[in-house]
């Protein structure tokens, strides 16, 4: 499929050739952030599963090094993740140990090179129940007046629960509690995390936000396929105990799953990074010959919004700082569209007055018949976003999409927007929601069209960002 072939992104992680799904053990290790992934050696598509790995000084450029943890005739290594441990901060991995009968355990790997070499625990499973969909280890830190401890959540994935356990040596591990099943069935459970906020910043209201990625099974699938939700809720070491047993939707678009947080980040912020793909059609995207991306990294939050926390995801460092070097130029619109050229791949940061523009339209274009077009309608305080035309609608039925997204209405208009290729991200009302879509519009400069349903100044911010270390 040459001439389909998707541009690689120049600010977002992908690998050099080869299908990549799922992050997995994301840690920040002596000055460097260490990114593993699903990752296929061998083929463009899903199997033969091991972890990749990449890593980077500042979440912008990524330098992919040696496959991490083989598969072997025993094992495939499904998701998991990795901690810094101890004073050296040796690096331990869990991971999901599959084996050719399809049972599903938990298996132990250590690092004594900062994650380039691995060496599996002779005592390998860790942890076996006996099931065929027991994975996703994730493990994080706790900390109490009784003492400090490892918490590892795993997922019954058909039953839709997160399993809880607890370990003070990171070697034996006790069931102490489980969480769900919660919310429609329909669906698989994967990918756990559970990551402690403070809510407007105040750290004596923590809470703790669940993660979740869930994706349709059965008969009567949900052809919006693969999502991630989350739920916020209280913590004490051992059980969960969500404020509201409703799973909120973490992110708006079709391309955002299997998000989870690095350990260990820097100056205690938590930072996610998830997957751009969607189970129900990353087969039948093209190889070229990379076939899988990673988000932005994000920074999340708790914000109280209508006397309730709720999740805020911002872009990372690298784009909040070269925006803060742009200064923004004013787009008169009036009757007519006004085309705004884009030099290159980066980020578009727009903010507007909607009880001045009433409707405001944006369309994203470049050189195939592909579009994006964006529309934030004040009436019903939502944004809705489609992507259409032949070039996605070839990929896979269900690719074209709409995705509608609820705003709070009170807020003054703000949408940054990021093109990286195929890769489009919007984080809009200051992150309080996000939309993740991959987008086919081809391998040309793309261009933004601004459109407004009464004449009205739009305040516009084009930063460039690429593979090249900014030397300016
Ligand atoms: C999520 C997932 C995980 C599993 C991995 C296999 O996308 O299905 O549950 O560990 O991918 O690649």
């Amino acid at each position: 499929d040459e001439q389909h072939a998707l541009p690689r992104p120049g600010f977002h992680l992908t690998p050099q050739r080869n299908w990549m799904n799922d992050p997995n053990g994301l840690v920040f290790h002596r000055g460097r952030w260490h990114a593993f992934f699903q990752y296929n050696p061998e083929g463009g598509d899903w199997g033969n599963m091991s972890w990749g790995h990449a890593s980077s000084v500042d979440l912008q450029h990524w330098d992919e090094h040696p496959v991490a943890l083989r598969y072997t005739a025993e094992e495939q290594v499904y998701s998991g993740s990795v901690v810094a441990a101890g004073p050296d901060g040796r690096l331990t991995a869990y991971y999901t140990s599959v084996s050719p009968d399809g049972r599903q355990a938990q298996a132990r790997a250590t690092s004594d090179d900062d994650g380039l070499t691995w060496q599996r625990d002779p005592d390998n499973p860790i942890l076996d129940r006996g099931s065929h969909a027991f994975r996703d280890p994730k493990i994080i830190r706790y900390e109490d007046a009784a003492g400090f401890r490892w918490i590892m959540l795993t997922v019954e994935a058909v039953e839709r629960q997160v399993l809880v356990y607890s370990s003070t040596d990171l070697r034996s591990w006790e069931h102490v509690s489980t969480v769900g099943p919660i919310g429609p069935a329909g669906v698989v459970w994967e990918c756990p995390d559970l990551i402690p906020l403070a809510v407007d910043g105040r750290p004596d209201e923590l809470r703790w936000v669940l993660l979740l990625s869930t994706n349709p099974v059965g008969d009567a699938q949900d052809p919006d396929g693969s999502s991630m939700s989350y739920l916020v809720g209280d913590f004490d070491g051992t059980v969960f105990t969500p404020q509201r047993a409703e799973l909120q939707r973490l992110d708006h678009g079709r391309d955002f799953y299997a998000a989870v947080g690095f350990d260990r980040a820097p100056d205690g912020e938590a930072v996610i990074l998830g997957w751009m793909g969607n189970w129900r059609y990353a087969a039948d995207l093209p190889a070229s010959p990379w076939r899988g991306a990673m988000s932005l990294p994000r920074r999340l939050a708790l914000t109280t919004v209508d006397g309730a926390p709720r999740l805020v995801q911002e872009p990372p460092a690298f784009v909040r700082d070269r925006l803060a070097t742009i200064e923004p130029t004013t787009v008169a619109l009036s009757s007519d569209a006004v085309d705004l050229p884009l030099e290159g791949d980066g980020v578009v940061e727009l903010r507007w007055d909607p009880s001045v523009t009433g409707e405001l339209r944006l369309r994203l274009t470049a050189d195939t018949d592909g579009a994006v077009l964006i529309v934030h309608d004040p009436r019903s305080s939502s944004l809705a976003v489609t992507r259409s035309g032949g070039a996605m609608d070839t990929v896979h039925p269900d690719f074209a999409s709409t995705s509608i997204v609820p705003l709070t209405g009170d807020r003054p208009a703000r949408l940054l927007l990021s093109l990286d290729g195929p890769l489009l991200e919007l984080f809009v009302d200051g992150g309080l929601a996000t939309v993740s879509d991959l987008v086919l519009l081809g391998s040309g400069r793309p261009t933004l069209t601004l459109a407004s349903e009464r004449a009205s100044p739009v305040s516009v911010a084009v930063a460039v960002l690429d593979r090249a270390p900014a030397t300016d």
